[in-house]
């Protein structure tokens, strides 16, 4: 047996590293042990061929390794084999078989390490380092969510803070407690979607006044942000649910001068810093006086005209009145303080009301406002 020894260690390079065989084989241990027991030399040898194939870097080694144990002209195993008739009937049936379970091992390493290689070979392949990079998803707030946050900011400096109530809210919160009679008309211009007869979905974000006047003293400087539904006709530009923020500041000698310095702080800031603004009377049943607050329309810059291909016209965003309204705002009602257990000789109130789809629609130009649910990606990140 010396002589397979030496056979066996002439073939093994010492050049190559040595891996773990059991990475390779699954089953090694197992099989090994099997090789042992029939010849401990030809399973040492087995072994050093197979950790050398684990650690095989490429094809090239892979071959070299195989070729040295097992190649038809040279291979260790294979002079080894040539031996065998030559020995005594016992070693012979021995030493054939330890061969053979050795041949087959270093066989089943050789096409593993193959497979491992072309796996390995595929991944690299994938990345192709001189494409052009993938440029990652950034993620933003909703252009509604955008406006609603400035908005916000803006109102934060001037001391207002945020109040949320629910959008499923009491009849009573949406109007009777706003002071809009039983069976004004007013009630008909809010398009209410009703829950039941005392519920409805809220037309407004008014009634969170009332919740906020309710729960707490003056002074009170609050805004307050949330969707709003309408059972509105769909179009271009009526939805029926869209967003509101509202503001309302309650204290002694808050005044109409009040209202105008914080709606003109507000237009200069979300418009232009010169933007010409108006207030004209209009009725709301929560406040009085109510206004409602108008920008010069930034189409026709308050001409009521307009210029293009198609000629001279009527300006189509303003409908050449030269202003677009902008939001609804007024004196908050005396009623509406006595409902909620304020003394109206003791306090003053203002109020306001604005939609953010028409401040997004007027800002960036958009002329479709089911656009902002439709959740179309193309829509949403150009903003
Ligand atoms: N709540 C009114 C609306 O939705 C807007 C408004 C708010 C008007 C505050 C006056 C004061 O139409």
């Amino acid at each position: 047996m010396a002589d397979i020894q030496s056979i066996f260690s002439r073939r093994l390079d010492p050049a190559w590293s040595r891996g773990e065989p059991s990475a390779l084989l699954p089953d090694w241990t197992a099989r090994h042990a099997d090789l042992q027991a029939v010849s401990v030399e030809v399973a040492a040898a087995s072994e050093a061929f197979v950790a050398a194939l684990a650690a095989a870097p490429d094809a090239a080694t892979v071959q070299a390794v195989r070729n040295a144990a097992l190649s038809r002209e040279n291979g260790a195993f294979t002079e080894a084999l040539a031996m065998v008739p030559t020995l005594p009937v016992e070693e012979k049936r021995v030493l054939g078989r330890a061969l053979n379970l050795g041949k087959q091992l270093i066989e089943a390493a050789e096409k593993a390490r193959r497979e491992a290689l072309e796996r390995l070979r595929e991944d690299v392949g994938e990345l192709d380092v001189t494409l052009p990079g993938r440029r990652p998803w950034r993620r933003r707030p909703h252009v509604l969510a955008q406006v609603r946050d400035e908005l916000l900011d803006l109102f934060h400096g001037l001391g207002f803070s945020v109040y949320t109530s629910p959008e499923v809210e009491l009849d009573r919160y949406n109007f009777g407690k706003l002071n809009f009679a039983p069976d004004h008309p007013a009630r008909d211009a809010h398009d209410t979607y009703f829950v039941n007869p005392d519920v409805v979905l809220r037309t407004h974000t008014s009634p969170g006044w009332v919740r906020a006047m309710e729960e707490r003293q003056p002074p009170l400087r609050l805004v307050f942000p949330g969707r709003v539904y309408r059972a509105e006709a769909v179009d271009a530009s009526h939805m029926d649910q869209f967003h509101q923020i509202d503001g309302l500041a309650v204290g002694r000698n808050v005044s109409m001068a009040d209202l105008k310095a914080t709606l003109n702080t507000f237009a200069r800031a979300i418009y232009r810093r010169d933007v010409p603004t108006r207030i004209i009377p209009i009725y709301f049943p929560f406040v009085e006086p109510g206004v409602q607050m108008d920008v010069q329309c930034a189409t026709c810059a308050g001409s009521g005209r307009v210029q293009d291909e198609a000629g001279e016209r009527r300006c189509p965003v303003c409908k050449g009145t030269k202003w677009v309204e902008v939001l609804g705002a007024g004196m908050v009602h005396p009623n509406v303080f006595r409902t909620v257990g304020y003394d109206p000789e003791q306090v003053t109130g203002f109020a306001f009301g604005m939609g953010l789809e028409r401040i997004a629609m007027g800002r960036h130009g958009i002329h479709e406002i089911r656009q902002f649910l439709e959740n179309d990606v193309r829509f949403l990140e150009q903003f």
